[in-house]
């Protein structure tokens, strides 16, 4: 019964101890009903049993019919010899036996249809003289008669006298009230099976609601962000008094605890990055200063002792690279909030094409190519509607990636096309590739390769954290795909962000 549902367990249960209950009584009542036919029957056996002994005692052979006969008279010459004894008194039923042993001498007969006395087979005289007088009524088969009831007795004078009367009757009632009695129990069996389904099905109602609600409950959103109020079993079903009530009442227990914890986690999660966001944002001032009073010593060259000029220039360095790390920060931590974006129409073909100007220059080592549709081609614009300070980001870190994590003449092609409702931007290099195990958490902070973690190499690892943040915000997509000789990021940004697909503003943005 495993893997079957509560409801075909109740009703196969149900139909089941039906089948044993009426099992169980119509054993009960078919031995009383033929105990009791036996009984009468028994009593009918004596009686004949009495009348057969009585005729017994009376003078035999030719003597002239009894006053108490309507029997025809005995032929003592007939082809049964010796007349039975008691066959042919009043009140004899159909189909009584006699078997009488005088002097050795076996006489034997049974009444038919007709009231006629007809003799016995060798076999049933057999099966009745063995019985014992002592034995009282006994059931016997003999062959084609069918089953009886027979008795042996003793006369005064010590013969034996055996008398049987016909128990089909008694078999006959007994079989058919066995048929009606599986017939009823059919019938009740189907109408457990039709009724109590029905039955189950009702009172388990209150069950699959609270089920649906726990369903409805484990569908929803809950790994991030802030969660919506979730769903409740309704009142109904959480009446502690039943089973079901205390299922509900326990579940949506659970739930306020849940929500409660939920909740406390956006809460944490909301103070963490507020926390970011505001010691990003007080670092930059110091940082400013420490640049400013670097850079001032820097000038003040021929009064400053040369490794003096050295360290400086160092802590110069330094300081750039962590206000790029601050500024990094500072704007996935504003992302992470779901700041508005700004949402100007901008061409990403404009953005690319400065974007390969800057990194030409930037670069003068590797080859850049743009593939931008021409101003003047009959084509859709490459326009989307966005914030193109945080776009001209992504282009600067894609490209970025491919002069700095490539070797001197690879080659790179920045590109933009209108696919359908959707402007994609691809930048292709043709160097060594990610290493693959990288791949998976490319987009993840602080992911960077083993070159990239030098100290000399200024990265941070949170310029694809920050590229794919952009593009989520935009309601866009990024893909990565990267072997030896093709490395390639295709960004997909929607002409139109769908609402939804943007991040949902929430109230701890920070300027
Ligand atoms: N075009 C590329 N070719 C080879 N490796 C790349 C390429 N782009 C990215 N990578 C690998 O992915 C890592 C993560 O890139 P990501 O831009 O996030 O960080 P970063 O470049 O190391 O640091 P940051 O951009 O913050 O200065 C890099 O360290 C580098 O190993
Ligand atoms: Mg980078």
């Amino acid at each position: 019964m495993t893997g079957w549902t509560l409801r075909r367990r109740l009703v196969v249960l149900v139909a089941a101890m039906v089948v044993v209950l009426a099992g169980a009584m119509g054993t009960v009542s078919t031995l009383a009903l033929r105990g009791s036919l036996v009984d009468r029957l028994d009593d009918t056996l004596r009686a004949a049993s009495e009348r057969v002994l009585g005729a017994e005692d009376r003078p035999r052979a030719g003597s002239a019919p009894s006053d108490e006969t309507d029997l025809p008279p005995w032929e003592a010459d007939g082809p049964l010899g010796e007349p039975p004894p008691g066959l042919d008194v009043r009140g004899q039923a159909v189909g009584t036996v006699t078997v009488s042993i005088r002097d050795g001498e076996v006489v034997a007969g049974r009444i038919d249809a007709e009231g006629q006395v007809q003799a016995l087979s060798d076999a049933a005289v057999a099966t009745l003289r063995a019985l014992d007088p002592a034995a009282g009524p006994t059931t016997v088969e003999l062959g084609e008669l069918g089953t009886y009831r027979a008795l042996a007795t003793t006369t005064s004078s010590g013969d034996l006298v055996v008398t049987g009367v016909s128990a089909q009757d008694v078999e006959g009632t007994v079989t058919s009230y066995l048929v009606v009695e599986l017939l009823v129990t059919i019938a009740g069996v189907a109408a457990a099976v039709v009724v109590g389904g029905a039955l189950v099905r009702r009172e388990l109602r209150p069950l699959e609601r609270v089920a649906s609600t726990a369903a409805h409950v484990a569908a929803a959103p809950l790994a991030r962000g802030e969660v919506a109020p979730v769903a409740r079993v309704p009142t109904v079903d959480t009446d502690p008094r039943t089973e079901v009530g205390q299922v509900g009442s326990a579940l949506n227990r659970l739930l306020d605890h849940v929500e409660a914890a939920l909740g406390a986690r956006h809460a944490s999660e909301t103070q963490v990055r507020q926390f970011v966001a505001d010691a990003s944002h007080e670092l930059r001032t110091p940082l400013a200063s420490i640049r400013g009073y670097a850079e001032l010593v820097r000038r003040m060259r021929s009064e400053v002792p040369d490794d003096v000029l050295v360290a400086m220039g160092r802590v110069e360095a330094e300081s750039e690279r962590m206000t790029r790390l601050v500024e990094d920060m500072l704007l996935l931590a504003r992302l992470d909030a779901g700041r508005d974006l700004e949402r100007a129409p901008v061409d990403l073909s404009l953005l690319a094409a400065d974007a390969v100007t800057d990194a030409h220059v930037a670069g003068p080592d590797h080859r850049w190519h743009l593939d931008v549709p021409a101003p003047d081609d009959d084509v859709p614009p490459t326009v989307v509607r966005g914030d193109e300070h945080r776009l001209r980001q992504v282009l600067v870190n894609l490209l970025a990636n491919a002069r700095v994590h490539t070797p001197p003449g690879t080659t790179v092609v920045a590109s933009v096309r209108r696919d359908d409702g959707d402007v994609v931007l691809t930048v292709r290099d043709d160097g060594p590739g990610i290493a693959p195990e990288l791949v998976p958490h490319l987009f993840r902070r602080f992911t960077r390769g083993d070159e990239a973690r030098s100290p000399r190499s200024g990265s941070t690892g949170l310029g694809l954290a920050i590229v794919d943040a952009v593009v989520g915000a935009h309601g866009g997509t990024i893909a990565v795909t990267s072997a030896h000789g093709v490395t390639q990021f295709v960004v997909r940004l929607p002409v139109t962000p769908v609402q939804g697909h943007e991040r949902a503003p929430s109230a701890d943005g920070h300027a």
